[in-house]
């Protein structure tokens, strides 16, 4: 099978990146360019994408019309922030009326901005409009979840190391009295609530856990959690930064489960993928707590950021993507089953978010989403590891044209069927 090749130019830069700290574990890969569902790297090495930088590139890399939008922002007016009026992000707020139905937004810049403001948003509420005494408000989460690694989004998950710590309290999956509220268990929510409503302002959770490995919760789950946080009156936030903008095959994953959220938190694909850019939207019922001052960033809603973003969601509804997440989705589970991998055991998802569960049995040091990932990147397709190498995510850009799908299909069957037997370095 073809492979990718590296030179001293690769080499090279490795070289200089090694003063670039952080990140998600890069493989050793330096892309230059990107167009729809194909990745180039400095080599010109191609590469099909099955991950779309983890669900950002819903409606393609580059698109034109996204690009194009950035780019005379750009030149026009590169900069207004939200000290003055940017008229596209006035633009962005009635697109996201019209498609999403909701009152109001408010913009930053990453994921972690727009979970860390709905967190803000929910306290303000639980302190003004539910009552909660001062100083007590709690924002509780799922076990496992994922909403950042800034230092307040950190200590929303389940176990942070210690390492950072002291951590912002009264966020959490673990309520006042101790309960602990599992994904995809309403009991544990149940309790949690039945025991500590009254200082609990929200509840905050991913429709299918991304990040975990794209875990689906039961059946039901979702609405029954919305419906118990309108019983004790606490705000249902979704955490769509992943899941949000057709990924799964609606315009917000929520929608699949029948469920309005309270508060929704976008980013990832927001501004297609051109810009960074999130947001919380809700209704003014919520989102009037918000006063001057309050949230705010110098470069939140920038105009090539929202200008992008006005262009995005326009192409999200112009080119149907969430009906192509459906239609597609369905493809890959088709074609990835017609492989017959024993090595696999299911698929998890929705849509275009979708993991391959490696089947247990066969998971070892050798066979292992972590090195799977490296073998396929050396034939040309990007996929990425989760759940401790035992899942593999696939989230193709839902744009992907469908022969890709299917070339990428055969290019990870025959990297799962090879990689026991493979040493695999990359460079
Ligand atoms: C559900 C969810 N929330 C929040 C974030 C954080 O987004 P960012 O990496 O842009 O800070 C992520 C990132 O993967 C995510 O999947």
């Amino acid at each position: 099978m073809a492979e990718v090749r590296f030179t001293e130019k690769t080499r090279a830069i490795l070289e200089e990146y090694e003063r670039c700290k952080g990140g998600f574990q890069p493989l050793p890969i330096a892309l230059t360019k990107a167009h729809n569902a194909t990745l180039w790297d400095v080599e010109g090495n191609r590469y099909i994408d099955f991950l779309s930088f983890f669900a950002v590139a819903n409606m393609g890399h580059a698109h034109p019309k996204i690009v194009e939008a950035a780019c005379t922002a750009t030149r026009d007016c590169p900069m207004a922030n939200t000290a003055f009026v940017n008229p596209s992000y006035a633009r962005l707020a009635s697109k996201i009326k019209e498609i999403l139905g909701y009152d109001s937004i408010v913009c930053m810049c990453t994921g972690a901005d727009s979970t860390d403001t709905a967190t803000k948003i929910a306290r303000k509420w639980g302190y003004k409009v539910k009552g909660i005494p001062s100083g007590k408000a709690v924002v509780l989460t799922a076990s496992a979840c994922y909403h950042g690694i800034t230092i307040s989004t950190h200590s929303m998950s389940s176990a942070p190391e210690d390492v950072f710590g002291p951590y912002v309290p009264l966020v959490g999956p673990v309520s006042p009295s101790g309960v602990v509220v599992e994904y995809g268990d309403i009991q544990s929510l149940k309790n949690a609530l039945e025991k500590d409503h009254e200082t609990i302002a929200a509840f905050m959770v991913e429709p299918i856990q991304g990040s975990a490995g794209i875990v689906d919760p039961p059946e039901g789950y979702l609405k029954q959690a919305y419906d118990l946080c309108k019983q004790y009156s606490v705000l249902f936030i979704a955490d769509e930064v992943q899941t949000g903008l057709g990924r799964t095959g609606e315009l917000l994953d929520s929608w699949r489960s029948g469920v309005k959220p309270d508060l929704v938190c976008l980013g990832k694909a927001l501004a297609g993928g051109v810009a960074p850019l999130s947001a919380v939207c809700g209704n003014n019922d919520v989102m009037d707590v918000i006063e001057g001052g309050d949230i705010g960033s110098t470069m939140a809603a920038n105009p090539p950021a929202t200008a992008a973003a006005v262009a995005a969601l326009e192409v999200l509804v112009e080119e149907r993507i969430a009906e192509q997440s459906k239609k597609k989705g369905k493809l890959l589970r088709e074609l990835l089953k017609a492989e017959n991998l024993a090595q696999i055991s299911g698929f998890s998802g929705a849509g275009m978010l979708c993991a391959a569960i490696l089947n247990p049995e066969y998971v070892t040091s050798r066979f292992n989403s972590i090195r799977l990932r490296r073998l396929c990147a050396k034939r040309g397709l990007m996929v990425s590891s989760a759940s401790g190498g035992t899942r593999v995510r696939i989230c193709p850009p839902p744009t992907i044209e469908e022969n890709l799908l299917a070339e990428g299909v055969k290019i990870f069957a025959q990297c799962v069927r090879d990689l026991e037997s493979l040493d695999d370095p990359i460079l």
